[in-house]
């Protein structure tokens, strides 16, 4: 699709750019003292300072510009609407109806999806009680201890991200494990610290034909059935999924399946009964609390003006770095150990969503699309690729994304935390230039041979560009705010490239390769011609060194 309207946005941009480029960051502050209030956004304690990033009111507005060439409004609408924004699998994206606390019908197909969204949230939060309880107990009659949650992807990565998230919210007599890979080795060394008379499996998985779920759930009932036998199988087993019929030929009981629908794409599940391990860890009323923060997100979103709305800012700076500045990765460092899985989170959200190179109609897109995310919590990641950040030739964008208290009194760990989250942001706009490096090692008494030498490798360009999020406390309301928002960012982004931001064709190839290659691996005679020749190597050296 030609959008001549967005190259003249975009193009404006690339020029403004070169006028940005003349100054510092620093610069700006000091030529603006209101420039921290300026750039930065709050929703309720939630606080985005976007101010080290090299952007101007002017940036900004062209920004905005470039956001109504796309019709990011209207398009925003749409989404809201139920309209069929997944044009490839003819769908509507309405994750948001699962935290829909408006009391306002949501209409997919022209009926009115919310009755069944309270009855099903009803059903398995009641569930999860249940289970918190010991009103629902394993065979041998005693309470659930253990709960593993199998699934992969966005059936795996939502409630194991949120669940360590939120431990302190955790009931402490209960214990959250998660397996998705196939590889053995995640079920064997999870089960191996578990008592089957204790333990509950959750399978998780929208479609129920996911290899590496339905494989593990066997191996896990296989487990259950050595210890207990056959019997105890329908008090440990419960599923999640949208494909009901196939759940049941799983042998799970009826009353132990909890639905979502079609229209919540996998990676934006974590807020349908794909949360229930998480529902039981913390309990239905702190679960309720995190769908509320979606919530808040969502009224934001859809309701602040693009000038005063923090996912679309989020979303257009990234657009600003990945198509103006032509900066390829995107890095996001949670200074909160317990946001250690946020950064994975976030790869599938936003890399399975805008990692496209089509726009909706089939044509090429005409500019670059989805960064590489990726991303380790502070400060463990400053002892790892910070030096990357701070010293390589690739300029990264971080998100920095850190809490103004700790869950619990932690004898001032949390001052030093947050001292070194501004700290990395501070060193990465500042830098330091070759005439403080002078100065600095001149002070310490270096010759001037030795300063010759060591201060190239002691400058720091500065510059680099970054964004704080600050919340009061990591609670479940704050993490379903912090979820939202980045669902609603890379529905921004995906709205200026004019890609789908819903399918996700890109993993079919390899799991269809996988199930003609499996037979092969498996038979150590089967034929190999036909394969090309690293494929057959690779398969012929694996037989050769299995014993
Ligand atoms: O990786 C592809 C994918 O389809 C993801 O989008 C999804 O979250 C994951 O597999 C798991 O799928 P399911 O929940 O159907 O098992």
């Amino acid at each position: 699709m030609n959008r001549p309207e967005v190259a003249a946005a975009l193009a404006v941009l690339e020029a403004h750019r070169v006028e940005i480029a003349k100054k510092r960051t620093l610069e700006l502050f000091a030529e603006d003292p209101q420039r921290f209030s300026e750039f930065s956004v709050r929703l309720d304690d939630l606080l985005y300072d976007f101010s080290k990033n090299r952007l101007t009111r002017t940036t900004l507005r062209h920004l905005f510009d470039l956001a109504r060439a796309c019709q990011l409004e209207m398009r925003r609408d749409a989404l809201f609407a139920g309209h069929k924004v997944n044009v490839t699998e003819r769908r509507s994206a309405l994750h948001m109806a699962l935290r829909n606390f408006s009391g306002q019908a949501v209409y997919v197909d022209g009926r009115n999806v919310m009755p069944d969204v309270l009855a099903e949230r009803a059903r398995f939060l009641a569930f999860a009680d249940a289970i918190r309880s010991g009103q629902y107990a394993g065979a041998t009659g005693e309470k659930f201890t253990a709960i593993v949650n199998i699934g992969i992807g966005g059936s795996d990565l939502g409630p194991a991200m949120a669940a360590r998230a939120l431990s302190p919210y955790t009931a402490p007599w209960l214990s959250g494990h998660f397996v998705s890979n196939v590889d053995g080795s995640d079920l064997a060394d999870t089960l191996k610290h578990l008592d089957p008379a204790r333990t509950l499996f959750l399978v998780c998985s929208k479609t129920f034909t996911t290899q590496e779920t339905i494989k593990n759930a066997e191996s896990a009932r296989d487990w259950l059935v050595a210890a207990l036998g056959e019997a105890a199988v329908p008090s440990h087993f419960a599923a999640v999924s949208t494909r009901l019929d196939k759940v049941s030929a799983f042998g799970i009981l009826p009353d132990r399946v909890f639905g979502f629908w079609d229209w919540v794409g996998g990676r934006y599940s974590i807020w349908s009964a794909i949360g229930l391990s998480l529902a039981i860890l913390i309990g239905s009323e702190h679960f309720e609390d995190f769908l509320r923060g979606g919530f808040d997100m969502d009224e934001h979103f859809r309701t602040a003006p693009l000038s005063a709305n923090i996912p679309a800012i989020m979303g257009l700076i990234g657009v600003w770095h990945r198509n103006v500045w032509g900066y390829p990765a995107q890095a996001v460092i949670p200074y909160d150990q317990r946001l250690a899985r946020f950064p994975a989170y976030l790869q599938q959200l936003d890399m399975e969503s805008n990692g496209k190179s089509v726009q909706l109609d089939g044509d090429a897109v005409t500019q670059a699309t989805g960064p590489i995310i990726f991303g380790e919590p502070g400060t463990n990641g400053q002892h790892a690729f910070f030096q990357l950040l701070h010293q390589g030739t690739d300029v990264t964008p971080v998100d920095f994304i850190v809490a103004a208290e700790p869950n619990e009194s932690d004898a001032g760990h949390h001052v030093l935390l947050f001292a070194n989250c501004i700290a990395q942001s501070e060193a990465l706009m500042r830098g330091r230039s070759a005439a403080e490096v002078r100065q600095i090692l001149r002070d310490q008494g270096l010759s001037a041979v030795e300063i010759d030498q060591l201060s190239p490798h002691k400058v720091f360009s500065g510059d680099r560009p970054s964004s704080t999020h600050i919340y009061r406390k990591l609670t479940p309301r704050t993490l379903g705010r912090l979820i939202a928002m980045y669902e609603h960012k890379v529905f921004v982004q995906s709205v200026i490239w004019n890609i789908n931001p819903f399918d996700q064709w890109g993993v079919e190839l390899g799991k269809e390769l996988c199930n003609r290659l499996t037979p092969l691996v498996r038979d150590g005679e089967a034929d190999l011609s036909g394969l090309d020749g690293s494929t057959a190597g690779l398969i012929a050296a694996r037989r050769a060194l299995v014993s």
